[in-house]
């Protein structure tokens, strides 16, 4: 159980959360796989972002940076495939009810590869293998979208993980993607965050692991950069 202990700014480019909520509500569900650290968005738009500034999350899942917007009084629009509460819109990432230049941040997390079955929509990103190209070139269709919506000047922050499977073996999302966020922005920074994933302390993971020479994924990466 990790220790829930006072927000505070990182310093450095290695952020290690002490808890996947901060204070004494939740931000977004703990039901709900995969959903993102509040911590991660708390540190991103304290940073980048000022009060009423609009905030855009394009696959926002349970909503957790719907809830840090609202404890920072930040405006926000949420949107997903899969809608998981009434305060989330309805919509594709690839092409979001937006016009052009409206956002003040982005935020995002989208699904690594095919290890989560968030839904039955056919559109869900996270239905495509990342060992597929198609998933690169939906992705990148993403990131050109959040491109469109932000404003000049103004930044964004995507999560990601890689992945490694026992059959197919490793995919570097991680450089990938960074690649393909290049096209389109200026880097900023790249952040390493430790994953406490629960499967990371299992002991038949760990022996798995060593006994099949491969690595548990123990950080995401978090990329934050500028559209000029
Ligand atoms: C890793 S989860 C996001 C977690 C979220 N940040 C949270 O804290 O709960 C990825 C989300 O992407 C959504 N998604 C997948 N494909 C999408 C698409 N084409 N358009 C919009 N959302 C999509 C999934 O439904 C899922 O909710």
């Amino acid at each position: 159980m990790l220790k829930k202990l006072p927000l505070t700014l990182q310093s450095t480019t290695l952020w290690d959360y002490p808890s996947q909520h901060y204070g004494s509500k939740m931000q977004g569900s703990q039901f709900y796989q995969g959903a993102t650290p509040s911590y991660i968005i708390w540190n991103l738009l304290t940073r980048y972002t000022r009060d009423n500034d609009l905030i855009v999350d394009p696959m926002c899942g349970s909503g957790t940076t719907i809830d840090v917007c609202c404890d920072l009084k930040r405006r926000v629009s949420g949107y997903d495939i899969a809608p998981f509460r009434k305060d989330m819109i309805k919509a594709d990432a690839r092409n979001l009810p937006l016009d052009k230049d409206q956002a003040d941040f982005v935020f995002v997390d989208p699904p690594y590869s095919d290890h989560l079955q968030y839904s039955q929509e056919e559109e869900c990103i996270g239905r495509i293998k990342a060992e597929d190209p198609l998933y690169f070139e939906e992705m990148e269709k993403v990131i050109k979208e959040i491109h469109r919506i932000l404003k000049p000047r103004r930044y964004m922050g995507l999560y990601i993980c890689d992945s490694y499977k026992k059959k197919s073996g490793f995919v570097p999302i991680g450089f990938k993607m960074f690649e393909i966020l290049c096209r389109y922005f200026k880097p900023i920074d790249i952040i390493a965050v430790t994953r406490h994933n629960k499967s990371l302390q299992k002991s038949q993971w760990k022996k798995a692991a060593l006994e099949g020479n491969f690595y548990l994924r123990g950080f995401n990466y978090l990329f934050i950069m500028k559209k000029e």
